[in-house]
């Protein structure tokens, strides 16, 4: 076979270009910001494999102006940016990167949850605004993290990983998922099962780690955000339109929870003005896995899953392994 061709829409990291280029030929997309989706659409049509980011959608648009392609993979660990079952039924298997991005997202989550409670971006704002006059008892008053309740909806790989940075902090911890883990996890991570309601109603730090789904979209809403405690705070390095983005400014105006601190929103790059004007919030531009360390594994991941392929593997991270049958 031919060396296969393939359309980057990052320029990824040296590591990875240097596998993608030792089997096939790639063209990068290298111009700052996500590759426009005219640019997308018309260089795909040649292409037999796409290396792309979450801000790519492959969808049926997509598959069918990309008549050869065989092979999408996303540098991301969420798919959500991917119809798998448009892609199975055309015979393109789609690859995530899982697992490498565990402990820099769950840090990530660690340090939104300290920001918003200990008033972090409140406090570095009025010093660079030069209006600092000195130490005063009841300043930025923060709130304690050690010893509260720590909630996590969600309690996959990253979850679990939040959880087990909270032993330090003496924290309780509970947690809803759609299936419970199992004793051994929950005693080693000292987690509790909860249901969903429990869960709303005893968290003091509640954060967000489903993957979006037709189930998980707006299940922070309105009514959920009542049964909180008026003290909790609500962190989200998730997906945005877990939460329902209105309902949750309306919240935080009106003292419904303490406060959020976010790093994904329902219409990136798009955030609410009102969230925007509320200091009760900590807000971030989808930073969870961005280390130089964990960044490099993931483009390595999704380069290595493109290699894989077109050497006749099975690419390790494959989501729908049955498509390469077809
Ligand atoms: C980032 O949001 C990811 O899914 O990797």
């Amino acid at each position: 076979m031919d060396r296969p061709r393939i359309l980057a829409t990052n320029a990824l990291f040296e590591a990875a270009q240097k596998l993608l280029n030792a089997r096939c030929d790639v063209e990068y997309w290298t111009t700052p910001g996500s590759i426009p989706r005219e640019e997308l659409l018309k260089r795909i049509g040649d292409k037999d494999g796409l290396v792309c980011q979450l801000t790519d959608k492959v969808n049926q648009e997509l598959l069918s102006a990309a008549p050869k392609l065989r092979i999408a993979a996303t540098v991301s660990v969420g798919y959500d940016n991917i119809d798998v079952l448009a892609c199975t039924r055309r015979g393109v298997v789609a690859t995530n990167t899982p697992d490498v991005l565990d402990d820099t997202t769950a840090d990530f989550a660690w340090a939104l949850l300290m920001a918003v409670a200990r008033r972090l971006v409140e406090g570095d704002a009025m010093i660079r605004a030069g209006q600092w006059t000195g130490w005063n008892l009841d300043q930025f008053r923060g709130t304690d993290v050690w010893g509260k309740t720590l909630g996590i909806l969600g309690f996959g790989r990253i979850g679990q990983t939040v959880a087990r940075r909270s032993q330090g902090f003496r924290m309780r911890v509970i947690y809803f998922n759609r299936s419970r883990v199992s004793p051994e996890i929950e005693k080693e991570l000292n987690a509790e099962y909860v249901d969903l309601d429990t869960l709303f109603a005893q968290s003091d730090f509640l954060s967000l780690h489903v993957p979006l789904t037709e189930d998980t979209r707006h299940l922070i809403n309105a009514g959920n955000l009542q049964k909180m405690k008026r003290t909790a705070f609500l962190i989200n390095t998730s997906r945005g339109p877990v939460v329902d983005e209105a309902a949750l400014a309306s919240a935080l105006q009106v003292g419904t929870i303490a406060g959020a601190a976010l790093d994904v929103y329902e219409h990136e790059p798009q955030v609410s003005p009102a969230l925007i004007a509320l200091k009760n919030t900590v807000l971030e531009p989808h930073l969870g896995s961005n280390s130089l360390e964990t960044r490099t594994k993931m483009a390595v991941m999704a380069a290595t899953n493109v290699a894989e392929f077109f050497e006749g593997r099975q690419p390790p991270n494959a989501l729908n392994p049955e498509a390469l049958g077809k």
